[in-house]
């Protein structure tokens, strides 16, 4: 299987396997027809409707991998907090929170539903599944924030006034979140990627205090299995996410990657890193951008092709029908 080959490094086909961030969303007109009829909340907690949308871009474009149809907010439910999504705004945590004391993990028998869906999945999928879950810092700022925020302010004063209180804060949904990726793992998924999306405010340091051990502590928990952490901010960081030793690392846009790939173990794989904008260009110009990083990672057998981040949701259906095919036919 080409994406299981690369992300053990030993692809051996002339090209790299293909699959996009947000793959299943809001620029296909299929989904964009299942979310007038259902919120976001009730797809993901209908193993159906969970199967159906995680397949759709599969049957479309025939990515190499799928990923769960799901947030990384549901792991919120495990503490009985209380969240939605409002169109054109994102998450909105009822009560944001305010003390680590607030939060009490309760079970995550309420995931319930993740589990069956991955079961449904992977009895029909003929190609891999990936899990997922958010970081334990980026996580913290939806909570804390209450939802989406430009600068992160009220997290970072939290981080920087009462550090010891935030650190208990990032343990609680670190534990959380192991338990829940071991649910995933036992349900089936053949991989597991970590979303640390706000990664990219903390400086060096910071990141290395507040993320890179929790990242850690997750990836260990799970080892020998296969995780992928995506960072916000990765090109920056790559030297750190190394030093836990995942078995690949999602880079953002802003770096070179096979300038990435000299400082890199080669037993760690690549993934990324095309400007999710490239696919407003016209299709000439994706092809010729996305040729230039196939030509850049040429051979690299541990080389997964993917966006810097998640695909927008007013992405043009015939970039993405170009993407694949330039990735499918790279020789
Ligand atoms: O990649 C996939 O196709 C799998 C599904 C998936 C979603 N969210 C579906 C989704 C995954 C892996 C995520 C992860 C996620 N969720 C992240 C990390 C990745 C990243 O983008 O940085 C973050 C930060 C979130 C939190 C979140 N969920 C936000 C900020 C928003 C609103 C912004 C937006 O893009 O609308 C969501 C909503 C969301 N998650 C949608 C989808 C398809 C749109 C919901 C809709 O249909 O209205």
């Amino acid at each position: 299987m080409i994406f299981l080959d690369a992300l053990q490094c030993k692809n051996n086909q002339c090209r790299p396997p293909i699959w996009l961030m947000r793959q299943a969303g809001r620029y296909m007109p299929e989904y964009r027809a299942l979310r007038a009829k259902y919120s976001f909340l009730e797809l993901c907690h209908n193993p159906e409707l969970v199967t159906q949308v995680t397949e759709l871009p599969i049957h479309t474009f025939g990515f190499d991998a799928a990923i769960l149809f799901s947030d990384i907010l549901v792991i919120l439910e495990s503490f009985g907090i209380e969240f939605d999504f409002h169109e054109g705004k994102g998450p909105i945590i009822k009560n944001p929170l305010q003390s680590e004391n607030e939060l009490h993990f309760q079970s995550i028998d309420c995931l319930n539903y993740v589990k069956v869906s991955i079961e449904n999945l992977k009895r029909s999928l003929k190609i891999p599944l990936l899990g997922f879950c958010g970081a334990p810092f980026t996580v913290a700022s939806y909570l804390i924030e209450g939802g989406v925020s430009k600068d992160l302010k009220k997290t970072k004063q939290w981080m920087l006034q009462r550090p010891e209180s935030f650190h208990l804060l990032l343990s609680k949904l670190c534990n959380a979140s192991i338990a829940y990726l071991k649910m995933q793992q036992q349900a089936g998924v053949d991989a597991i990627q970590i979303f640390d999306s706000w990664a990219h405010v903390l400086s060096d340091h910071h990141f290395q205090e507040f993320s890179l051990p929790y990242l850690k502590k997750m990836k260990e928990a799970l080892t020998p299995f296969p995780v992928i952490l995506f960072c916000k901010g990765s090109s920056a960081f790559v030297n750190h996410l190394a030093s836990i030793k995942p078995q690949a690392i999602s880079l953002d846009w802003q770096s070179n990657l096979q300038a990435i790939r000299q400082k890199t173990p080669p037993t760690i794989a690549l993934q990324g890193n095309l400007d999710p904008d490239i696919l407003y260009a016209p299709l000439k110009d994706i092809k010729k951008e996305a040729l230039r990083l196939l030509k850049s990672m040429q051979g690299d057998k541990g080389y997964i092709f993917n966006l810097g981040h998640g695909i927008h949701p007013d992405t043009p259906l015939d970039a993405v029908k170009t993407l694949v095919q330039t990735v499918k036919e790279f020789s």
